[in-house]
């Protein structure tokens, strides 16, 4: 049985090589993309789901541009920049897309494509929530219709921009604390499972074997390294919503423990913290699943497979 994803997404570095997986992977069928601000702001992470699709011929893939600003306070930075360059693609040569977002915003465009969809639905968040947030306040009736809901975001233990916080939960925080208490059921894959796992940057020698689709991943994943490597002192690269994608494509993939998430919002040193509670007493109750561990030897060899099956589709 085919599963229908769609995508939420601030392209973003990581964002491309998910969607990539996404698109070479036969078990899941790309129905539509939303892109929210995050990475960088709106105009640059809609350009770039926009010419990313062009790029891998994949033009019949809709696309609704949703929100810039945060869902309750105001943006404070314009995206995460240092990571992903100033056009949220490490200023890769990229044509600019000859085709348009659809009419629909983001949260329309997301409900009529649930309720309309003849195959269940995955929605897979790898940006902030944002658009998810809207989406649960203006169409409440499509979150019973929604089959799995899978987000990069947060960590139990652990944060990026923080010691605490997640860029993706950190960037909108209101928005998550929303989405965590709307009823939808949420597979957090956060920092706890995307750090443990190191892509080297050996493993993707084998770009330089593939013309079109080399050329561009070539550039993105070595502006990503040189970052990480200024972080982190080795070329390698985590590649969070890689992962996330890959729970989607393969559910189960990773380790996963019922619990009860919500988000820090005011804390002077922990707003953005996923407080997760996987302790579930005095009537807490679950309302979601964090990821823990994943094979990550397994999750190369996939990721590599389906870029590689992807790359030689595209000449
Ligand atoms: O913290 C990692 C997340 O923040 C990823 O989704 C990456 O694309 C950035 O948005
Ligand atoms: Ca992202």
């Amino acid at each position: 049985m085919t599963r229908a994803l769609l995508i939420d997404t601030d392209p973003g570095i990581d964002d491309a090589v998910a969607i990539a997986l996404a698109l070479g992977s036969p078990e899941v069928n790309v129905i539509g993309i939303s892109t929210v601000g995050g990475n960088s702001g709106l105009a640059a992470t809609t350009n770039n789901a926009l010419r990313l699709l062009e790029f891998f011929g994949r033009t019949d893939i809709p696309v609704a541009s949703g929100y810039d600003e945060p869902y309750r306070r105001a943006k404070t930075e314009t995206g995460y920049e240092p990571v992903h360059g100033h056009d949220g693609l490490g200023g890769v040569d990229l044509p600019a897309p000859t085709i348009k977002v659809v009419s629909t915003d983001a949260p329309a465009f997301l409900a009529d494509k649930i309720r309309n969809s003849p195959d269940p639905v995955t929605l897979v968040a790898i940006g902030p929530l944002t658009n998810i947030a809207h989406l649960v306040d203006q169409h409440p009736d499509v979150i019973p219709m929604i089959d799995r809901f899978v987000i990069m975001g947060g960590a139990a233990r652990t944060g990026n921009v923080t010691p605490v916080a997640e860029f993706n939960i950190w960037h909108d925080p209101e928005a998550a604390k929303r989405v965590f208490a709307s009823g939808l059921v949420t597979v957090m894959v956060g920092l706890d499972v995307t750090h443990s796992v190191k892509t080297h940057e050996s493993l993707w020698n084998w770009l330089k074997d593939c013309s079109k689709f080399g050329k561009v991943f070539d550039h993105i994943l070595t502006s990503y390294t040189n970052t990480y490597e200024t972080f982190y002192g080795e070329r390698m690269t985590h590649q969070h919503d890689a992962l996330a994608m890959a729970e989607a494509i393969w559910p189960n993939l990773m380790v996963l423990e019922p619990a009860h998430i919500d988000v820090e919002c005011s804390g002077e040193l922990t707003t953005g913290m996923t407080v997760t509670d996987t302790r579930l007493r005095n009537g807490v109750k679950s309302n979601g699943f964090v990821a823990w561990t994943i094979d990550g030897d397994d999750f190369h060899a996939k990721l590599m497979s389906r870029l590689s099956a992807l790359a030689k589709s595209l000449g």
